[in-house]
């Protein structure tokens, strides 16, 4: 390659949810390969103190709050908010393309469902071919159809992070738009096994032998939470010692999400497991918090487009019990490096994770055969290489229509 290659990012969340932290990763592996990055954001946050502490240029770049705010939960609902939504998306829009233009960007590369919308009119208006990055399904209703029309004609190429993802974003017998399945990476060095088992377990008072079951989800109505604490009554039932954490905090302030935290400390009341269940809020110590776990629960209530804690799990070494929907089932392999059950069956994840207290031996030979899946599959170099060479697929096929 000649000159650097220049992308413009855009990312609409503030906080650290799962796309941001692949997005992180992302830009760290390109970074090596001498990519010049810009990260267009909707406002200042935690994200942004991550991306400064790389060294990773960012720019502000205007967005009402009523945008800042519309989350799936709004969008789920009639034509006219989703119009509304693109009309106060416009000043956005032509900032974006401002942007691009200054920046001299030879791709634009967005990172949420309202960044594809804004970013892929931007491109349209300056012809800088444009890459979404999806890592969601798309919402229910009219938000869901404006998103597919515009993937017809808005990007270059999507980018969906899972099969399943991929599979919502064409219309059947359409050729448009082009997707590449391409799975989210893990920090397989932050992320090993061997970690201490013990540094959670202290903070809670907990021994060294205590069965502990964990949960990992930021606090958002669809991951599950109320689900794990019916779990948890049924396996402390069985498992009288038994205990519990729940990492993940109310770090979004979208529509949909006040109260959560609130109405789960009630049903832990209700469930007589106050004693049992420490909520930790959001944490930044992940992989020592999964290193002190016997097994990891997922039981999101929609389903998961891929589930990064479920990667990271394996990439430790811990054995996972999850729901098979969405993505799930292609990152864990069911009865190797945990048991996938079907969506709901309660019994079933009880009896998974009873399986994993019980059996020490099956817990380590889960743990290392998720441990391989991980280095197989979830490698951080691969994955920006991928990103790259879809980089120049996009630019060649740009430079050869124009
Ligand atoms: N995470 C974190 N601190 C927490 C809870 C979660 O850093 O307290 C991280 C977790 O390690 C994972 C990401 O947040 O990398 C969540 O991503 P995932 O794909 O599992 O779910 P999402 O929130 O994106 O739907
Ligand atoms: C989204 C999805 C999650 C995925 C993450 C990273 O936040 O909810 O399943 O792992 O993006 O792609």
């Amino acid at each position: 390659m000649g000159s650097a290659l220049r992308v413009l990012f855009v990312n609409p969340g503030l906080a650290m949810g799962g796309a941001e932290q692949s997005l992180l990763l992302l830009l760290q592996g390109l970074q090596a390969h001498g990519v010049e990055a810009t990260v267009a954001l909707f406002g200042d946050g935690p994200f942004r103190d991550r991306l400064s502490a790389l060294a990773v240029d960012t720019v502000y770049v205007r967005s009402s709050r009523w945008l800042r705010s519309a989350s799936r939960y709004r969008l789920s609902g009639a034509l006219l908010r989703v119009a509304a939504l693109v009309m106060a998306g416009l000043p956005t829009t032509v900032s974006l393309a401002a942007l691009a233009h200054q920046t001299r960007a030879d791709i634009i590369h967005s990172n949420g469902l309202k960044a594809h919308l804004l970013a892929g009119l931007a491109g349209r208006m300056i012809g800088t071919p444009v890459i979404w990055h999806l890592r969601d399904f798309p919402p229910q209703g009219y938000a869901g159809q404006v998103l597919r029309l515009a993937a017809q004609y808005l990007p270059a190429l999507v980018l969906a992070n899972s099969d399943a993802v991929a599979a919502t974003i064409r219309p059947q017998n359409s050729s448009r738009p082009h997707v590449r399945r391409l799975h989210n990476s893990v920090d397989l060095h932050r992320f090993q096994p061997g970690l201490p088992r013990g540094q959670i377990r202290q903070e809670l008072g907990l021994g060294e032998n205590v069965p502990l079951v964990g949960y990992v989800a930021h606090l958002t109505p669809w991951k599950g939470h109320g689900l794990f604490l019916t779990i948890a009554r049924a396996v402390t039932d069985a498992v009288p010692e038994a205990h519990f954490v729940i990492a993940g905090g109310a770090i979004y302030e979208t529509d949909g999400h006040s109260g959560y935290l609130e109405t789960l400390r009630q049903r832990t009341i209700e469930l007589g497991l106050s004693d049992r269940v420490a909520f930790l809020g959001a944490r930044d110590d992940i992989p020592e918090i999964l290193a002190s776990l016997d097994v990891l629960v997922h039981c999101p209530t929609a389903p998961e487009p891929f589930g990064r804690v479920l990667a990271e799990a394996m990439a430790v070494g811990c054995p996972v019990v999850a729901a098979c929907c969405g993505g799930i089932s292609e990152v864990v392999e069911d009865g190797v490096t945990g048991f996938l059950i079907p969506p709901g069956d309660v019994t079933g994840f009880v009896s998974a994770v009873l399986s994993f207290l019980e059996n020490p031996s099956l817990r380590h030979k889960f743990g290392t055969s998720g441990r391989h899946r991980a280095e197989a599959l979830f490698g951080v170099e691969t994955h920006s290489l991928s990103v790259l060479e879809a980089y120049q697929t996009v630019m060649a096929t740009h430079r050869a229509k124009a």
